[in-house]
């Protein structure tokens, strides 16, 4: 029988997963099936539940069940537990482990397919919330230095640098001189895309966690005319983690080259 796997969220309806997994089960030819599973806000669990009770061999997780999914799993691993968040999970025996994908598939998107240097840049994440929990360790790892968070409320700012042992601002406040910022608030595709002074963004590689197909997020159309040197949404960063919850689910690391461009070109 296929295997069954799905993206859960509300709304899922725009989700670009089952496209993104389709497209990796061809490459590698797997033989699956990934589908779109809406439940409502408070329904997680019962929704997931009936999904792996009816055969669902995996999820990935997206807004707004991140940190439900968190909680309702069996086990994480280590990416999960240190960012208190779960996108991807997997069936391991009679129990279910939660992982998160997220911080290789943003640290991969910046590094491989990007060529952005990590190692010895000054990062800025903007926003304080679960997708700005998922990123700062990763970062560190992968060699960020100065890491600062940067949000609205800033008393939130200061207690998730507490938790990760980096620095906190309030966003009004931030300077210039970063190599990469990071816009990590749920500020998305609405408004001017303006969160931060100018001299914060330029002279910076400035990466937005949202996407949009045409690539120009509010963020990223911003900080491209206050003279950022490179912008990038955050196309690639979701077809990294689909590569990577792929892996964990099949055993089989899926080729990403080329998805983007083409999932681009069909909006
Ligand atoms: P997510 O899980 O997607 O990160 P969240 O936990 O609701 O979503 O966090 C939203 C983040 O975006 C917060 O950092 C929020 O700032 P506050 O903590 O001050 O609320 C930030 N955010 C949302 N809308 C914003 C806006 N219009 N301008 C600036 N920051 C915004």
């Amino acid at each position: 029988m296929t295997d069954r796997y799905a993206v859960i969220g509300n709304p899922v309806d725009h989700s670009l997963s089952p496209r993104i997994h389709a497209a990796f089960a061809a490459r590698a030819r797997e033989d699956i099936e990934y589908g779109r599973l809406e439940a409502p806000t408070d329904g997680f669990a019962g929704a997931a539940h009936r999904f792996f009770a009816e055969g669902g061999q995996g999820l990935n997780v997206t807004l707004p069940f991140k940190l439900d999914a968190w909680q309702w799993v069996d086990s994480h691993d280590d990416a999960a537990a240190a960012s208190g968040a779960v996108n991807t999970i997997v069936v391991d025996g009679n129990a279910k482990r939660g992982c998160n994908t997220d911080g290789i598939g943003l640290i991969r998107d910046l590094l491989d397919n990007l060529g952005w240097h990590l190692d010895g840049a000054r990062t800025l994440v903007l926003g304080a919330g679960g997708a700005a929990q998922g990123v700062i360790e990763p970062l560190k790892r992968g060699g960020a230095v100065d890491v600062t968070i940067a949000n609205r409320t800033q008393s939130k700012a200061e207690a998730l640098a507490a938790r990760f042992d980096v620095a906190s601002a309030g966003l009004g406040e931030v300077g210039g001189g970063w190599d990469v910022i990071l816009n990590a608030t749920a500020a998305g595709l609405a408004g001017t895309g303006g969160l931060v002074a100018p001299e914060v963004v330029a002279d910076g590689r400035c990466y937005d966690l949202f996407y949009a197909l045409d690539g120009a997020t509010p963020f990223c159309r911003w900080a491209a005319d206050q003279g950022a040197k490179e912008v990038s949404d955050g196309l690639g960063m979701l077809i990294e983690q689909a590569a990577a919850a792929f892996l964990l689910w099949r055993g089989v690391r899926p080729d990403t080259g080329g998805i983007e461009k083409a999932l681009r070109s069909s909006a």
